[in-house]
């Protein structure tokens, strides 16, 4: 997890725009320029509210310039339990502004558009899994579900426990169970079946954004490329992870590529990613996967500006939801503290 210092925050249009230039020629001084006005005015707003900006990894280079901390799932929920403040502006999609609402239920939580949604979360229903489950539970009674945080509160409040893509082996490992229905991500589960000698009984849903990532895609660029080392993510297919030198977390993708004294290396995730290697790492090489999250793309800064300038838009919960969603989250903190 980063907590971004000054070095991250540009004060002129011209030192904007030399930034952000290093991912995208299409930062035009003018657009910069607004940019600038824009960050001026969310710092003003940051301070009225005591609002704190958290953003996932994936989120627009623009938006780090506005952010208090940058990372992957499960740091900005960790983050987002400890955080004091009145207004917490969450740039990601909404389930994790919901699992930021979960875990600290004190301040607002205001996600900038609620178009920010998840392919993942949107593949599966509380009623389904409830349904799912009580099947299953009759053929193995020691079942346990453990859902992938990329889920609607419902769904949690439905599991036993909860993981992300940085600790989904170690959080089955630890349950006491042999047998586990693990949702909603049928990639990610069979990448946590080839590490355990538990049963995974896989949910069918993908993230359209990873499951597009094709073998050959890979093989290409090895051909080219021999030295190139490439990361994957687990949400990628099993044939993708299979030609990868790892599968990681978004955050840990940033640690591998900064600490590895390899030059080059091919991003296999989200473009928002590479294009932070590419912002934080100027001396090596990346190579992206050229996928786009449409939902995480909804957040703009001029969203978040109106977000701090009205409010909106608030996330709620049901309190008995979020204590049971709460319980999930908890577990997989204190299994994987
Ligand atoms: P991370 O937890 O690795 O950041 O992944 C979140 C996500 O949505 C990946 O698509
Ligand atoms: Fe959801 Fe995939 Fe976008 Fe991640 S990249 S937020 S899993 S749709």
């Amino acid at each position: 997890m980063e907590q971004l210092g000054e070095s991250f925050h540009h004060e002129t249009a011209e030192q904007l725009q030399s930034h952000l230039s290093k991912v995208d020629s299409n930062y035009t001084l003018e657009k910069c320029a607004q940019y600038v006005e824009y960050i001026q005015e969310i710092n003003a707003l940051k301070q009225q509210h005591n609002a704190v900006v958290l953003a996932h990894n994936y989120q627009r280079p623009e938006i780090f310039e506005v952010a208090d901390v940058v990372g992957d799932s499960l740091e900005l929920a960790r983050q987002s339990r400890n955080v004091a403040c009145d207004t917490l502006v969450f740039c990601g999609v909404h389930f994790m502004a919901e699992t930021a609402k979960i875990v600290n239920p004190e301040p607002t939580v205001l996600l900038p558009d609620l178009r920010a949604g998840c392919s993942l979360a949107e593949g599966i229903t509380a009623d389904a899994l409830a349904d799912r489950k009580e099947s299953l539970l009759r053929i193995y009674p020691d079942l346990k579900v453990v859902c992938y945080v990329n889920t609607t509160a419902e769904v949690k409040a439905e599991s036993d426990v909860c993981c992300t893509s940085s600790n989904a082996l170690e959080i089955v490992q630890a349950l006491e169970s042999d047998n586990i229905l693990f949702v909603p991500d049928e990639n990610l589960a069979r990448y946590v079946q080839k590490g355990t000698r538990k049963n995974i009984i896989a949910w069918e849903a993908n993230c359209y954004v990873h499951h597009q990532i094709t073998p050959e895609q890979i093989q290409e660029v090895r051909e080219k490329l021999p030295e190139v080392k490439v990361l994957v993510h687990p949400e990628c297919r099993e044939d993708v992870i299979a030609l990868a030198d790892a599968a990681l977390s978004t955050s840990a993708m940033m640690r591998y590529a900064k600490e590895s004294p390899a030059k080059e290396f091919l991003i296999v995730t989200e473009c928002g990613l590479s294009d932070r290697l590419l912002l934080e790492v100027p001396e090596k090489k990346f190579y992206k996967s050229c996928k786009l999250c449409s939902y995480m793309k909804m957040i703009t800064l001029e969203g978040v500006l109106n977000s701090l300038r009205k409010l909106r838009y608030e996330i709620t919960l049901p309190e008995e939801t979020r204590t049971r969603a709460l319980s999930a989250i908890n577990r997989m903190l204190d299994l994987n503290a």
